[in-house]
């Protein structure tokens, strides 16, 4: 895992406007790419909409666990406990919000543009007897329904890159969070200058999976910008793609004539996320940040 220095250069906010318009997802949009992919168990690790990460390219855990291993990683990064109020930002089908009340006792509220996915998550709280304190609802991360200085803790796992403006999101988490609290979140990044014979595959894979990268100097001025402090940038590249790509591509192609059913001639233009397996240039943050104390 690689600690990126922060990196105090302050970058113009248009750079970034500019990067994210050429395919900036529309929120109503990727709710319904969700509510079809939310029904395909196949093609998610457990109950789990996101990356594994795995300490070695040999390591034979399996991508469940690897994924899980993540969310734990992440959770460890906010700094929870019983009784915290833990808002999950774009929750999937629920299996990370879920986990996290289970081992720390936080509340967990969760958040996602798709409502079978919000379905989806309401009943694995109630399987898991949680749904007392871990409750899923269909919300647009750009415009929070929450009173301010409602969460000690925002977890934004894997969401971030589907949405529009990360600026606006990240003024919105700023907003709820109380004075102290904490955000993790992951997404994806530029590690270097994508070559140009690469550039279209990276092009079809954002507009399959409606979704858009960032620069990871881009960060921290965003992060000051809308009121939070950054506390650390980790590269884990390495750790998450290329085992993920490889993974996501095999259980779809096995999953593969129920997709046809399923996505119809839009999903993806079934795209194959094998492609994107040999990009090393292509990567994968963590980031943590904090409310200032008032
Ligand atoms: C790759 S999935 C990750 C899901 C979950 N965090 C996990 O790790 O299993 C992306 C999630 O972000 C949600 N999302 C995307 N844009 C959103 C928005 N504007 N507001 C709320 N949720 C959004 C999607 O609905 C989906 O649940």
């Amino acid at each position: 895992m690689e600690r990126l220095e922060g990196n105090t250069h302050a970058i113009e906010g248009d750079i970034m406007s500019q990067k994210e318009s050429a395919l900036a997802p529309v929120p109503d949009e990727v709710g319904h790419h969700y509510d079809r992919f939310a029904v395909i168990a196949a093609t998610k690790p457990g109950d789990n909409l996101h990356v594994g990460y795995w300490d070695s390219p040999d390591s034979e855990v399996p991508a469940e666990e690897a994924a899980d291993r993540l969310t734990d990683m992440m959770a460890e990064k906010l700094t929870i406990g019983a009784g915290s109020r833990v808002l999950d930002l774009g929750c999937g089908v629920g299996g990370p919000g879920v986990r996290i009340a289970r081992l720390t006792g936080a509340q967990v509220t969760g958040i996602s543009v798709s409502q079978e996915q919000v379905k989806l998550a309401n009943s694995l709280a109630e399987s898991a007897g949680l749904a007392d304190r871990v409750v899923f609802q269909q919300a647009n991360a750009m415009e929070l329904p929450f009173p301010a200085q409602s969460f000690d803790a925002v977890i934004a796992l894997e969401s971030i890159p589907h949405m529009p403006d990360r600026g606006q999101v990240l003024a919105q988490i700023c907003r709820v969070l109380r004075p102290g609290g904490r955000l993790v979140l992951t997404d994806l990044f530029e590690r270097a200058p994508i070559p140009a014979a690469k550039q279209p595959t990276v092009d079809r894979f954002h507009n399959a999976f409606m979704s858009t990268m960032v620069q990871a100097e881009d960060y921290p001025p965003m992060l000051r910008r809308a009121g939070l402090w950054f506390e650390e940038i980790l590269d884990i590249s390495e750790q998450t793609l290329r085992k993920s790509f490889l993974w996501f591509s095999a259980r779809m192609n096995q999953a593969q004539p129920g997709l046809e059913t399923t996505f119809g001639d839009t999903m993806a233009d079934r795209f194959d996320t094998a492609d994107m397996a040999d990009i090393p240039e292509y990567g994968y943050l963590m980031v943590v940040a904090k409310r200032p104390e008032e």
